[in-house]
């Protein structure tokens, strides 16, 4: 009986504890808060559109409000103000006006797709919160913005007084998602195991309907809302049911650079570009099956045709898909026809002129 009393009053205490911490890091961060925007943004060197939005946007309020700070949350260790400067302009060709301040973040981990090999989309966002707090307790600014798609964030940033904004590109969990898994159809989010049966499907319909119910609360969090399109909008206005706080910006697309290639094709080969980062969600295999199906239908004599796949590799996993489509290719004798192309740089170094890809 002892024993079993001891216990409780060192758990309730503990937990008292940390409680109270809890609260007292908020007060302070309330208390502290800074004259500033932090973007909360784990993977600065991904290369994909939503890291141009991010660029786009730090410029954009040094132009129009330079008495306010940009922070960059990153977990990104090797990135200093001048490195991300230099991204900026290299990658993707926009200008700041001056260094964004970085806050660095070490529980990144937290929020990998490997972390989680099963329940990923919850795992991940509870994982988000966890080190949107680290984020938080180490800085706590004005003007919360998520351009990563961390809605999961947003009670947290709101407790720590901070106005939040976020720009979506795309809803963490949609209908389509579920109806899928409702027909059971096999996709790189639903195991083929799950879609062959009933009972699995029913359980994971279930945790989606009730995943989709957290989003919607999160989400609703948010103070003012952007989507990158009507597709966008009209799932995230469903979820969150914040339609008045919604606007569509679509993204900022650099088409200056476009604009310099010359219209005719000086050589006779005929080139698909494919541009997209080596993520699941792009369904790169799908691309590749569908062009190996359109060569065996030419005649050989026809202009030899070639697809490139342009894209970033975030980290591992990205990697491992992109040596996965390399094999693919071989496996599906086209090998001669597809060229791939990780990383690039938005600008070649020489000359200091735009050669967009190559
Ligand atoms: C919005 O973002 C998603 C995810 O990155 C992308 O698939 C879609 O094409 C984007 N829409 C527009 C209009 O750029």
């Amino acid at each position: 009986m002892g024993v079993v009393r001891v216990l409780f009053w060192v758990l309730t205490s503990l937990s008292l504890s940390f409680v109270w911490s809890f609260i007292q890091t908020i007060i302070k961060g309330k208390k502290n808060r800074k004259r500033a925007v932090a973007f909360f943004h784990p993977y600065t060197n991904d290369g994909g559109g939503g890291e141009r939005v991010l660029w786009c946007a730090v410029k954009a309020i040094q132009e129009e409000n330079p008495n306010l700070d940009c922070v960059i949350y990153t977990g990104d260790h090797d990135s200093s103000p001048e490195t991300l400067m230099l991204r900026a302009i290299d990658r993707f060709g926009v200008k700041l006006l001056h260094p964004p301040q970085v806050v660095h973040l070490y529980r990144r981990k937290w929020i990998e797709e490997s972390t989680y090999p099963r329940f990923t989309m919850i795992g991940q966002s509870l994982g988000s919160v966890y080190l949107s707090w680290e984020a938080l307790s180490k800085f706590t600014p004005q003007f919360y913005f998520d351009t990563s798609g961390y809605a999961f964030t947003y009670p947290l940033a709101r407790m720590f007084g901070c106005k939040v904004i976020c720009y979506t590109h795309y809803p963490t969990i949609s209908s389509d998602m579920v109806s899928r898994v409702w027909k059971r159809s096999s996709m790189y989010n639903n195991d083929a195991l799950i879609a062959k049966s009933v009972w699995l499907s029913r359980c994971k319909v279930i945790y989606y309907t009730l995943f989709s119910w957290m989003y919607g609360f999160v989400g609703s969090c948010a103070h003012l809302v952007m989507v990158n399109s009507s597709w966008t909008q009209s799932h995230i206005e469903k979820l969150w049911k914040i339609p008045e706080r919604t606007k569509k910006v679509y993204p900022p697309c650099d088409t200056a650079g476009l604009q310099e290639l010359p219209l005719e094709m000086s050589n006779r080969n005929h080139n698909f570009i494919s541009v997209a980062q080596f993520r699941p969600e792009k369904a790169h295999t799908l691309q590749l099956e569908a062009f190996a199906v359109a060569l065996s239908k030419v005649d050989a004599d026809s202009p030899s045709l070639k697809l490139q796949f342009v894209g970033s590799c975030r980290n591992k996993e990205d990697e491992d898909r992109l040596q996965k489509l390399k094999d693919k290719a071989v496996d599906l004798n086209i090998e001669n026809n597809v060229e791939f192309y990780k990383n690039l740089m938005y600008r070649a170094p020489f000359h200091g002129r735009r050669a967009l890809w190559y």
